[in-house]
């Protein structure tokens, strides 16, 4: 892997009384993907953004809403945020109780579908569910807050999962999410990631330096 990865900045780190124009800036300065952090205060202990705010910032921006949903029981808002306008829409395999099935609704709307491994979350599962997934997702932090720190240990699942993609000679996003910074950036990408998730490091410093601090990343 030495193309240069995605950059999906997640809008938990900017200003959440002028997200319409944070979600503006962050476009304007080159992120590929808006990562959208969905809480609900139950799966993870944080409440963040639902469907109407989705909707409402939708206008902002071209790029693509990576909606991720930390959310549980999720199957219940799937079709509320591919209304909203979501393009990916990612979930935790225990945040239901059939992921094929949430993958195929996801599907079914004509929307590109997620599975998100958490820290602890062992790969079982995941390769009866390769063929139909667009992307995969690799907490680097548990769900609930940005700012937290780069996990290490998931550098290996990373490898595992890009070994699989390999395999499957599918078209499948790796993604990683949480702790991401320029060194991390590098381990990430390293190991096998093609998309990274950065609040902190994309958001820091205002709006003059988000072109570069995305600069910086995607180079890492
Ligand atoms: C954590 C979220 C992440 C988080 C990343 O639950 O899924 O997307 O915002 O934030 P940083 O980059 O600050 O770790
Ligand atoms: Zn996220």
């Amino acid at each position: 892997m030495n193309k240069m990865p995605l950059i999906a900045p997640s809008i938990l780190s900017a200003d959440f009384a002028r997200l319409g124009e944070e979600v503006r800036a962050i476009d304007k300065a080159g992120a590929d993907w808006i990562h959208i952090d969905v809480m609900d205060g139950h799966f993870v202990p944080n409440i963040t953004i639902g469907p109407m705010v989705v909707k409402a910032l939708r206008p902002c921006t071209d790029k693509p809403f990576d909606v991720h949903l930390m959310i549980s029981p999720v199957d219940n808002y799937i079709e509320a945020f591919a209304a909203a306008g979501a393009d990916l829409i990612s979930f935790h395999p225990e945040a239901g109780a059939h992921p094929h099935r949430t993958i195929q609704h996801i599907k079914s709307l004509g929307k590109k579908a997620g599975l998100v491994f958490n820290p602890a979350t062992p790969l079982s599962g995941l390769d009866y569910l390769m063929d139909d997934l667009d992307l995969i997702m690799v907490m680097s932090v548990n769900p609930g807050f940005g700012g937290q720190k780069f996990i290490k240990e998931q550098l290996a699942k990373i490898s595992d999962i890009r070994n699989k993609i390999t395999t499957s000679g599918r078209n499948i996003r790796l993604e990683v999410d949480g702790g991401i910074d320029k060194e991390t950036a590098a381990l990430a990408v390293q190991a096998g990631a093609d998309v990274l998730v950065a609040g902190t490091a994309s958001f820091k410093g205002g709006s003059q330096f988000y072109a570069n601090n995305i600069r910086m990343l995607r180079k890492s």
